[in-house]
C-alpha cells in the first residue's frame, strides 16, 4: 500500500501552475508559398544569412517559458529540416518534427495532435513571422495565465470596408474595434485540440486563424497588442522589409 502511494504524487498549487503554464510551440511551416513565386518554399528563403524559418526558432529557442517546439513541415522538406536547420543551428527544443497537410489548419490540427506530453499552453507561431522576439513570447505566455485564450494583433490604422463580390461596398467597421490578427497565440491545450476536431470533424479546413475555431466553442479570446514588425513574409517586398528590419535590430 505505502509502495503504490508513493506514486501518487501530490502537487504542490505552485507545482500544479507551473505544469499548467508548461509551454510547447507549433509552428507551421508547411506552406508551399505560390505568392512569391520562386521555386522555394518562402520558410526557406535566405534572409540576411539564414533560411526565415532558421530566424523565426532562433526566438524559440532562446524564450526560456518555451519548453518544447513542434514544426510542421512540408513532407518532402523533413529531411532538410533536420539536417540543415535544425541540427546546423542546434535547436535542440524542437521535440518532433511532423508532416504538415493541404491546408494551414490541417498542418496545425497534425501538430497539436502529435503532442503526447503533459502541456498546459500551447502557442501557435506562423514559421514565416521571423521577426517575433523571446521578450514578447514570454508576454504572450504570461497574459495566458490570466485568460483562456489569447492572440496578438494591430488595431486597425486605415478605415476597413466590406466589399461584396463584385467589390461594391456592404459595410464600413467601426475601426476602433478592427484588429489585425497576427501570430503568437497561446491556448489552453485543451480546448486547441477540441476546437481543431470539431472543425475537422464538421469539415472546416480554411480557417486562416486558430483563434476563430477557438471561439466556435464559445471561449472569450483577449487581444493584445502585437508588433509592427511581426510581418508575414508572403511576397518579394516582405522579404527585403525583414532583411532590412532585421539589420535595425
Ligand atoms: O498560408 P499563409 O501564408 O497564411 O501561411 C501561414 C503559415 O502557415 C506559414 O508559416 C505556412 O508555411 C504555414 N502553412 C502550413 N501548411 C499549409 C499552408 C500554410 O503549415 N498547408
Amino acid at each position: 500500500m505505502l509502495k503504490c502511494l508513493r506514486f501518487l504524487k501530490v502537487h504542490t498549487p505552485r507545482e500544479w501552475l507551473q505544469n499548467m503554464m508548461k509551454t510547447v510551440a507549433v509552428i507551421p511551416a508547411a506552406g508551399s508559398g505560390i505568392r512569391m513565386g520562386g521555386e522555394r518554399s518562402k520558410q526557406f528563403l535566405d534572409l540576411n544569412g539564414r533560411p526565415v524559418l532558421a530566424v523565426t526558432l532562433s526566438h524559440f529557442q532562446k524564450c526560456a517559458r518555451i519548453d518544447a517546439i513542434i514544426l510542421v513541415v512540408p513532407p518532402k522538406d523533413i529531411d532538410y529540416c533536420r539536417i540543415e536547420i535544425i541540427e546546423r543551428y542546434t535547436f535542440n527544443k524542437v521535440e518532433k518534427i511532423v508532416p504538415g497537410g493541404k491546408t494551414r489548419q490541417d498542418s496545425v490540427r497534425l501538430g497539436i495532435e502529435s503532442i503526447d506530453e503533459d502541456y498546459g499552453l500551447v502557442l501557435i507561431h506562423d514559421g514565416v513571422r521571423p521577426l517575433i522576439d523571446a521578450r514578447f513570447l514570454q508576454r504572450v505566455i504570461d497574459t495566458a495565465k490570466i485568460h483562456q485564450a489569447v492572440i496578438t494583433g494591430l488595431s486597425a490604422r486605415e478605415t476597413v470596408k466590406e466589399v461584396n463580390n463584385d467589390f461594391e461596398v456592404v459595410k464600413t467597421c467601426d475601426r476602433d474595434r478592427v484588429w489585425m490578427i497576427q501570430t503568437p497565440q497561446v491556448f489552453r491545450y485543451k480546448d486547441i485540440l477540441k476546437a481543431h476536431q470539431k472543425a475537422y470533424k464538421e469539415g472546416w479546413d480554411e480557417a486562416t486563424d486558430d483563434s476563430f475555431l477557438i471561439e466556435r466553442l464559445g471561449i472569450p479570446v483577449k487581444v493584445i497588442e502585437g508588433s509592427e514588425t511581426n510581418i508575414k513574409v508572403t511576397t518579394p517586398y516582405d522579404l527585403k522589409l525583414a532583411g532590412f528590419i532585421l539589420d535595425q535590430t
